[in-house]
């Protein structure tokens, strides 16, 4: 049984909903090869590569993003107040149904 489903959105609109039997997000999304999300650094909060946008109805089951994470966050060009490093999000069957956006599809 997968932990939890989880809805990608790209800007464009187009979106697919995977499942995730735990670890990160980043790391569901990139085994589930969801574009824009490279996860370059590995999964430690330092390349920006795996920035989604929570969704309104999710942000405050997902929480706020650490002090490390927006340290990064500052340095990507369309960071707003619902940006996350998907790497430091960990997937709990809580999140079960969360939708996020790719920043950078
Ligand atoms: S994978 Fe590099 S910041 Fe998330």
């Amino acid at each position: 049984m997968p932990m939890a489903r989880i809805r990608f959105a790209q800007a464009d609109g187009s979106e697919i909903t995977l499942e995730s039997f735990g670890g990160s997000l980043m790391e569901a999304a990139r085994a589930a090869g969801v574009r824009g999300i490279e996860g370059q650094c590995g999964g430690v909060a330092s390349c920006g590569t795996c920035h989604v946008y929570v969704d309104a109805a999710w942000l405050e089951a997902v929480g706020p993003a650490s002090a490390a994470e927006l340290d990064m966050l500052e340095f990507e060009p369309a960071t707003t107040h619902a940006s996350r490093l998907s790497c430091q999000i960990a997937v709990t069957s809580a999140l079960d149904g969360l939708k996020v956006t790719v920043a950078n599809g």
